[in-house]
């Protein structure tokens, strides 16, 4: 087999076979195709596609590229929640506790944020303590014995996808819907769940701009998840403004713990409940979204969610305290109010440049070798559709250097005003599972 004939078919928009399939996954991660030639193919892939069952293929080699978890040892079903990424996105720090606290098992290995998206890892360790590293025999023990635990991706999952996105990171070639699902979907195939639910985000602050194409990509997930016998459900959610109100590490994990206690941001609460519910269904502990949704409230209203997210991070070694009193948490120097210099509705929230504004402030990594602050970021006060009066606080920006009149004026310019008054935007347009993408 010569690689240049496998670049040659798909140019011209053949299907690729699997042996194909596998010799191109299995000659990069030994090396024996170089870079070149598979930016080559990559860049094929991205103007001609995939069908179904290359897609299925390339996500089973990239699978089997490396160590595939073996989660049999947890009892009962294993529930994963995987997101595609977002501004403000610290769902899995609420959503976990809640689903764990109605008997749910989560066994979650999470990444680290590039970019203006922030990572769950980088989220946790601003914790005190935290230990995000586990053996897999402690990683199992603890989900069998308090239901839940956040851990990072071990080195030896998935090495063909670490590859694979190094290069299409540097080639343009990140943006394509059979590439997209491969990578995520080898990676929570080999975190070895028995569900997973994926929460696609589109809008300016996601992967997927518009809903359409967030509907294409959830379909193609759900369609893996089908090959591999896995329940595997979505939800497509906005992302045309931040999740909840803050963006930033330590400010995130007291707007979960705040949502934990029920007094969190309302679309952050409605998004937990509406995943939460959805994991509920198929981790068969609840026969309706009703009955799902009413245990989940019910978790929040009694504190058996906040108490599992206590028991989570004592087990992983972190400052309880800083749980129960999150004013422990880091805390930048110097926190500046910014004032409206206009009136209105808010129309427009920009939430790519808001989650970029936030790294620089540090709180996010321009480049994967960078150090983030976990104290910094921006807590909105002001949201769309809201009614702003000149003077009104937009945000607070927490920060641990003076802000340039550059970095302020970006700021202003992240908001659209209206005279006229403006819908709420929807937060979750659709829920698909195998059935509905028939
Ligand atoms: N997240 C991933 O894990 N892979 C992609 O290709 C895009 C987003």
């Amino acid at each position: 087999m010569r690689f240049v004939d496998i670049i040659e078919k798909k140019k011209i928009g053949q299907a690729l076979t699997k042996d194909e399939i596998h010799y191109f996954i299995q000659g990069y991660v030994n090396g024996s195709i170089p870079d070149y030639q598979v930016s080559a193919l990559l860049m094929a892939i991205c103007f001609q596609g995939m069908n179904d069952q290359e897609i299925a293929w390339l996500t089973e080699e990239m699978l089997y590229s490396g160590d595939v978890i073996d989660l049999s040892m947890i009892t009962g079903i294993t529930c994963d929640k995987h997101s595609t990424g977002g501004v403000g996105d610290k769902t899995s720090l609420s959503l976990a506790p809640m689903v764990a606290a109605c008997g749910v098992h989560i066994a979650k290995m999470s990444g680290r944020g590039l970019g203006h998206t922030g990572g769950t890892l980088d989220k946790v360790e601003s914790i005190e303590g935290f230990q995000i590293a586990l053996s897999q025999e402690a990683f199992i023990k603890q989900v069998n014995e308090i239901g839940l635990a956040i851990v990072g991706q071990s080195k030896t999952l998935v090495p063909a996808d670490k590859k694979l996105y190094a290069l299409r990171d540097v080639t343009a070639t990140v943006n394509s819907i059979p590439l997209i699902a491969s990578s995520i979907m080898s990676k929570k195939l080999a975190s070895g769940a028995d569900t997973i639910l994926l929460d696609v985000k589109f809008g300016e602050g996601a992967f997927m701009t518009t809903l359409e194409d967030a509907q294409a990509l959830a379909s193609t997930m759900i369609r893996i998840g089908q090959h591999f016998q896995k329940d595997v459900r979505a939800m497509i959610s906005n992302m045309n403004q931040p999740l909840g109100n803050a963006i930033g590490n330590a400010l995130e994990v007291e707007e979960a713990i705040q949502t934990l206690k029920g007094k969190g941001p309302k679309d952050f609460t409605q998004l937990c409940i509406e995943a939460g519910s959805i994991m509920l269904l198929q981790a068969k502990k609840a026969a309706s979204k009703e009955e799902a949704e009413a245990k989940l409230r019910q978790v929040i209203e009694d504190g058996s969610a906040f108490d599992k997210l206590v028991e989570m991070v004592k087990s992983q070694h972190g400052n309880i305290n800083q749980i129960y009193h999150p004013e422990l948490l880091p805390k930048a120097n110097h926190v500046i109010a910014i004032h409206a210099k206009t009136q209105g509705y808010v129309k427009k929230l920009h939430a790519l440049e808001l989650g970029v504004l936030a790294m620089e402030l540090g709180a996010g990594r321009r480049i994967k070798e960078d150090i983030v602050d976990p104290a910094v970021g921006i807590v909105l006060q002001k949201k769309d559709a809201d009614y702003v009066n000149e003077g009104d606080v937009l945000a607070y920006v927490h920060t641990n250097h003076s802000l340039s009149d550059a970095w302020i004026q970006r700021f202003y310019d992240t908001f659209e005003f209206s005279n006229e008054k403006v819908d709420v935007p929807n937060l979750i347009y659709m829920v698909l599972d195998q059935e509905s993408i028939k």
